[in-house]
């Protein structure tokens, strides 16, 4: 199978997680759209969706599902989201699509994280993807001297805006043994918008694509 055909797999097997009538997160990223795409063609009446990004909420918007402001929403029952990487706890680096925030956002506003994802983003230690991490500009230079000094090279993503207006670094040489302990760690630091480290807000059941199938694991 090919990782697109995973993608698609994966996306169809999270509608199942969506109740009708209610509303639901969805995060951003091309296995996403296969959700999204998924969720439109299986016609599951929705009372709308919380989005974590434009271009998400322009494919929700084009399948006519509404998209709810998160000041209208208390709770949401499930988030679903793809990830860049997760490992054995369902902890993830996310933000290659540069909605982290967003993403981070939604996701703090519901009860269950479901992540799917092909099986090239399983890891068994965080670190291989470049780390994305939204900065507000002035500091850029100044948070990639302290990923300096923890043994990361951060650059600045080419051309890239986050929704927030923000740049992205992306920092490369982490092994991220510990993902909660680094980014309550990164957190602290003055500049840092959203550090693209889940633990906080870890997956609690992943729909993992494989040639086998779709594999469900709950942690
Ligand atoms: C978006 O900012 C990311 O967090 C995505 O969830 C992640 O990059 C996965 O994207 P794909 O589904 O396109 O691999």
């Amino acid at each position: 199978m090919t990782q697109d055909e995973l993608k698609a797999a994966v996306g169809q097997a999270a509608v199942a997680y969506v109740q009708a009538g209610s509303v639901i997160g969805v995060g951003t990223g091309s296995t996403v759209n296969c959700f999204i795409d998924a969720l439109a063609a299986a016609r599951v009446p929705l009372a709308g969706a919380v989005s974590s990004s434009e271009a998400s909420t322009a494919r929700l918007r084009q399948h006519g599902i509404e998209v709810l402001e998160p000041e209208r929403v208390e709770r949401l029952g499930v988030y679903v989201d793809g990830a860049d990487e997760i490992d054995g706890r369902g902890c993830m680096i996310k933000g290659g699509g540069a909605a982290l925030t967003r993403e981070k956002i939604v996701a703090d506003l519901a009860d269950q994280f479901v992540c799917i994802a092909d099986q090239s983003k399983r890891v068994e230690v965080l670190g291989a993807f470049p780390l994305p991490v939204e900065v507000i500009g002035m500091a850029a230079a100044q948070v990639a001297r302290r990923f300096a000094a923890i043994g990361g090279q951060a650059t600045l993503r080419a051309g890239v805006r986050t929704d927030n207006g923000h740049p992205i670094l992306d920092v490369r040489g982490l092994r991220i043994a510990d993902p909660l302990a680094l980014e309550t760690e990164i957190n602290q630091w003055p500049g840092v918008v959203t550090v693209g480290i889940f633990a906080r807000h870890r997956a609690q059941v992943c729909l993992l694509g494989t040639p086998q199938g779709v594999q469900t694991i709950r942690y």
